[in-house]
């Protein structure tokens, strides 16, 4: 297209069944933002929009598994979701919610219009159903073998492993993800969109139109898709979670949460529009507006097949640009995963690194999963921060900082004539805006991003080799000169930091002094002005911009991780089978009684063995418990424990035993005592 005249970007509207973690963050988000400020700052008309997804399936089964409603789940991690994005700088021009109003009523409205164009197939057919939980089984509820790659932990819509988007009646031996049931079939009436009637125009709008600027991976999985041949899509269900089918006949059942979620990116720029005083369909219906998705690979078939296809048989909307998907981020060699805890959530990391929002997000840039998935770990995050971000930026702004402050109280020294090195460092930095520039256009943002730090490896470089602190002391009127430059690099740097390290960028427009009005620099300023501070010009002392994040923090992470790790493959431990039936009189044989550890000590010479000395109310006796490892004896004086009393007593390392202690496992692994709630008499019996 031609230059556009206004650009409207959305990021995929997150789930709100659980906190954001760093996978979204990378994946989505982030590379949205870095697009979104950089056009800003090119001077462009910009609506960045997203929201909350909050009909989603997993919603009213979280609720279900927590014991709340599906209405106190949406709110509160609406809440949590909406805050970690401001703290990250996420600057959306507007986050909605699709249980808001606006969306119910923008969402009915499009789908009534289909409706009234004739543009939906309805059919009654047979659909999954569990007898025993009297309901329909679709989407979340219902797991199968998928017919595309044989994983057989497909959803009913979706398969999470290769991506396909399928019918729940596709998947072979369904299972019911409530009772575990084998569904049986049964009879309702659905509306379902004709895929295939818009096969034609999908790939000729895409495979043809698009085959050179949409990246690979998202082609790829285009043409898998159409070459498979598309087929009509139900996009209600029988659920009563979601927005309300708006036509006669439909009672009971709602919008498919895929239906409804793309179209809450207009009702919320609908709710942008109404607040700002702007129109919102100049952002959706014009054909000189950009529309980019940015999205995870797992959203692909919705963006780029299912939202094309009713936008298109809806009439009058403008169709996506791109939809530059990425391919997921794992965490420490796994999979990310919200329901085994293995993230890191964005509230969590900021309670741990607080103020670091910037050293995450240029982390996640340089390595985002672009092209490939791509593993997010702690000790390479400790390197991006050590070895980029404070030896190169942050080194750089200091010495500069510092060396201005200390020889010209912080004004800008005027500078004599330029060196070659120094015209050719200046000629440099004109084309560090375009070559960023270039890469965001392209959405590579982690070659962007390197390309900006690259400014600041220019200007570190530049100090090492022009060494100004040993110029001092025979030429003070070349040390003006060196100074100049490197502050216009700095000052540059400031200038295209701002999408990748917007904090950063506005601690260091205040170190230069860069927000006035003569010296509030656009992107282009950097290229065509030939100076951007001043000579005389008053620079502040300087702040930390970054500090070296030191080993015993990462091993923090590490082993919270660990912990993490533990605590899963304690969960999904196969519990030991059920031993031999006894009689009843079998166990009135047994005499457990509740005791109190009165002495601990080790036994020599061993490593797992304490010889304890227990009341057990009958009398106080030796008990030789192999706890040493899990316990140290001062510990664990006092403690009440379980005791079974008359087992025949036996010699351990020549210290009589007479009796056992009861313990148990922990998820982490660890022994465990199996005391009472509350004190009881020494003696009680357990039966
Ligand atoms: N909630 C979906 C997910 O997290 C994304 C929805 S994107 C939208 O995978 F297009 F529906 F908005
Ligand atoms: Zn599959």
């Amino acid at each position: 297209m031609n230059k556009p005249k206004r650009y409207t970007i959305t990021a995929a509207l997150p789930y709100t069944n659980g906190p954001i973690h760093i996978g979204h963050l990378a994946g989505v988000y982030v590379p949205a933002d870095i697009y979104a400020r950089f056009l800003r700052a090119t001077g462009n008309d910009v609506a960045y929009i997203c929201g909350s997804d909050e009909h989603g399936v997993a919603i009213p089964m979280r609720a279900k598994k927590e014991g709340v409603s599906p209405q106190d789940i949406i709110d509160k991690y609406h809440g949590i979701i909406k805050n970690s994005f401001a703290d990250f700088g996420i600057s959306f021009d507007n986050y909605s919610r699709t249980s808001a109003e606006i969306h119910h009523k923008t969402a009915s409205d499009f789908f009534q219009k289909l409706y009234k164009d004739g543009e939906f197939i309805e059919e009654v057919t047979e659909q999954l159903y569990d007898e025993e939980a009297n309901q329909y089984l679709a989407d979340r509820f219902v797991i199968g073998t998928c017919p595309k790659c044989g994983n057989e932990e497909s959803y009913g819509d979706q398969c999470e492993k290769c991506g396909t988007s399928h019918n729940a009646t596709d998947l072979i031996n369904p299972k019911s993800a409530i009772t575990g049931n084998i569904p049986t079939l049964k009879e309702t009436k659905h509306w379902f969109l004709p895929l295939d009637k818009h096969e034609d125009f999908l790939r000729e709008w895409i495979l043809e139109g698009h085959k050179n600027d949409w990246k690979p991976n998202v082609l790829g999985q285009v043409k898998s898709w159409i070459d498979d041949g598309l087929r009509p899509r139900a996009v209600t269900r029988d659920l009563d979670w979601g927005i309300p089918v708006p036509v006669e006949g439909a009672d009971g059942k709602v919008l498919y949460v895929w239906f409804d979620a793309p179209i809450g990116y207009i009702s919320s720029t609908k709710e942008w529009a109404e607040r700002e005083g702007k129109n919102w369909e100049d952002y959706w219906k014009k054909d000189d507006t950009k529309l980019v998705h940015f999205i995870g690979k797992d959203n692909i078939v919705f963006h780029c097949i299912i939202f094309p296809a009713m936008l298109k048989a809806h009439g009058n909307y403008i169709l996506p640009e791109n939809v530059p998907a990425n391919e997921f981020l794992n965490l420490e060699g796994n999979k990310l995963s919200t329901s085994k805890n293995w993230a890191v959530w964005l509230h969590e990391y900021l309670e741990e690194f607080p103020g670091q929002q910037d050293v995450l997000r240029y982390t996640l840039t340089a390595n985002a999963p672009e092209n490939k998935d791509n593993d997010f770990t702690w000790k390479d995050f400790q390197a991006k921060n050590n070895n980029e971000l404070v030896a190169v930026f942050g080194n750089f702004i200091n010495r500069v900082v510092v060396l201005t402050n200390k020889y010209y109280n912080g004004i800008v020294p005027t500078p004599a004539d330029f060196s070659d090195i120094d015209q050719d460092v200046l000629d440099q930095l004109k084309e560090f805006p375009n070559s960023i520039a270039k890469s965001i256009e392209r959405y590579r943002f982690r070659e962007a991003s390197q390309e900006m730090m690259n400014l600041a490896r220019l200007g570190n470089k530049y100090l090492a080799d022009e060494e100004p602190w040993k110029v001092i002391k025979e030429d003070e009127e070349r040390v003006k000169t060196i100074m100049y430059v490197a502050l216009q690099i700095a000052a540059g740097l400031a200038v295209v930091s701002e999408p990748f390290l917007p904090f950063t960028s506005s601690k260091l427009k205040n170190i230069l002094n860069l927000n006035t009005a003569e010296l509030n620099h656009k992107w282009v300023d950097i290229s065509e002005k030939n100076v951007l501070l001043p000579a005389n010009h008053q620079v502040n002392k300087g702040e930390l911009l970054f500090a070296k994040i030191e080993d015993k923090t990462i091993q923090i992470q590490l082993d919270k991780l660990e912990a993490t790790k533990k605590a899963n493959e304690a969960a999904n431990k196969e519990v030991e089978p059920q031993k031999e039936t006894i009689q009843f009189d079998d166990f009135t044989k047994i005499d457990i009684r509740v005791g109190t550890i009165i002495e601990a000590e080790k036994v020599a010479k061993t490593k797992k063995l304490l010889k304890l000395t227990v009341d057990v109310g009958i009398d106080t006796r030796t008990i030789v418990s192999g706890i040493a490892e899990s316990f140290k004896p001062e510990d664990i004086i006092g403690q009440q424990v379980t005791v079974l009393c008359n087992l025949a007593p036996r010699k351990l390392r020549g210290v009589e035993s007479q009796g056992m202690i009861l313990m148990t496992d922990t998820p982490e692994g660890k022994l465990a005592f199996m005391e009472p709630k509350g004190k009881v008499i020494n003696g009680s019996q357990v039966c």
